[in-house]
């Protein structure tokens, strides 16, 4: 068999990492969630869900991910031979390429709205109507879209194709750093606008009597979701992590990035809402509607800024979409080259093809199949719930399962450890958090969301 392929340093590991978990879930779902559920105090229930629920499975998945060196199914093949863990192996292949159909449609909406931006649209003479009526007609059209679709899609198995080292290292790399760069300067950008101060307040003073059960299940599955986790993102990526690199730091450094991201997301994207004047809670399309509604505004003084701005900010959610939709496309990837022996280019062309498809039923989910409902939802937001809901919470319940109760703790500790050379005192407490209170707080997700 070829040699495996493997990042070649921590940083590559940690900003292939971070590409993945930073994306749509940070700049595009948090915020909205987030104003669905009151700001500041779901922000404090998601932190810690995210330190002590879905951080201890990121450390299982990258056990079983650098422990076996393989892909998802043949990962559990080799730790767990001729037994049903297979399944959940399987499983974790189909779960990205699910989320990967309609990711993409929401990763081609922003390279729509990036070329909108080029062509200046939002910001030359538009008048107030069209601009905050744009996102509506365009999701709903029915060539448009998918054609953003297609060359969202296109760009993820370009990359792909490249490989781990000169396709995803290369890319994360440098598209990691240029997107804190430029998301930090959106957030200066939004503190000035008149008006944002309220939505700053929303960010810091936390409303506990706006928390329900729901919001806590939802704070889980964005936790989930937004680390990339249960869907053997994490399990594939750290299968080409090299044995001497420590696990324990690449995972904190990941969900510290993500977490960061998250919350400078949220400060670029709030105060924009409030000085807009739009509800916080108004779902999906908040980002899209919102920011062009405030470059729009801005432009009537600014108009070289705002244009500027605007280009950067969808150019920072597309290098954010796109690292996350590799990540995606790769497991499945993986597994082909790895256990059927395909060539590269042949497994990331088929999957990217079929993904793509699905996500051509995804997008005409908004327009011209908008009256098909699947248990009374679109197509899109089906896929949407049954992923987010269900098939990452059992993937990761699944590995934390594997991790703390199938594969020996001596073998676990070798792989966090480094063979007793690292984290040797933290061992205790993160095989705890993964033996019990993980799959626990799993388990409590999936309950809410059954009878809630
Ligand atoms: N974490 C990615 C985001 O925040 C989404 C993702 C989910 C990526 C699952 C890979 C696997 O956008």
């Amino acid at each position: 068999m070829k040699k495996r392929e493997r990042f070649g340093s921590r940083f590559a590991v940690i900003a292939a990492m971070a590409g993945s978990a930073v994306g749509l879930g940070n700049i595009w779902r948090f915020p909205y969630v987030l104003g669905q559920y009151g700001g500041a105090a779901f922000i404090l229930v998601y932190i810690a869900a995210s330190l002590l629920v879905a951080l201890p499975i990121f450390f299982a998945e990258s056990v079983i991910g650098r422990r076996s060196g393989r892909d998802t199914y043949g990962a559990m093949q080799l730790l767990a031979p001729g037994t049903a863990w297979k399944w959940a192996g399987l499983l974790t292949i189909l779960s990205p390429l699910l989320i990967l159909s309609y990711y993409s449609v929401v990763g081609g909406w922003s390279v729509e709205f990036l070329f909108k931006s080029l062509s200046f649209t939002f910001t030359e003479n538009a008048s107030e109507a069209e601009v905050s009526g744009y996102f509506g007609h365009f999701i709903s059209s029915t060539w448009q879209p998918i054609l953003s679709h297609t060359l969202f899609m296109t760009m993820v198995a370009g990359v792909v194709l490249g490989g781990v080292k000169n396709g995803i290292e290369r890319f994360s790399k440098v598209a990691m750093p240029l997107l804190f760069v430029l998301i930090l300067f959106i957030v200066g950008y939004s503190l000035t606008l008149p008006g944002s101060r309220a939505g700053v307040e929303y960010l810091v003073k936390p409303d506990f009597s706006r928390l329900n059960a729901d919001a806590y299940a939802a704070a889980l599955g964005q936790a989930f979701f937004s680390l990339s986790l249960g869907v053997g993102t994490v399990l594939t990526y750290a299968s080409y992590v090299k044995k001497e690199e420590n696990l324990v730091v690449s995972g904190v450094g990941t969900a510290v990035s993500d977490l960061l991201f998250a919350m400078i997301a949220a400060f670029a994207v709030m105060p924009a809402v409030f000085a807009a004047g739009i509800e916080p809670g108004s779902g999906p399309g908040l980002v899209f509607q919102t920011l062009p509604y405030i470059f729009n505004k801005m432009s009537q003084a600014m108009p070289i800024t705002s244009a500027l701005v605007s280009i950067a900010f969808f150019l920072t959610i597309l290098a954010a979409a796109l690292t996350s939709a590799i990540s995606m496309l790769e497991v499945g990837v993986a597994y082909l080259v790895d256990e059927k022996g395909m060539e590269r280019r042949k497994a990331t062309l088929l999957l990217a093809f079929g993904t793509w498809l699905l996500g051509v039923l995804c997008s005409l989910s908004f327009g011209p199949l908008a009256h098909i409902k699947l248990l009374g939802l679109s197509f899109f937001d089906f896929l949407d719930a049954l992923c987010s809901n269900w098939l990452l919470p059992l993937g990761g319940v699944l590995f934390t399962l594997f991790v703390g109760w199938r594969m020996s703790k001596a073998d676990v500790r070798d792989e966090l450890t480094n063979g007793g050379t690292c984290n040797v005192r933290l061992f205790g407490l993160v095989y705890f958090l993964m033996r019990y209170l993980a799959p626990i707080g799993i388990v409590v997700v999936f309950l809410s969301n059954l009878f809630l």
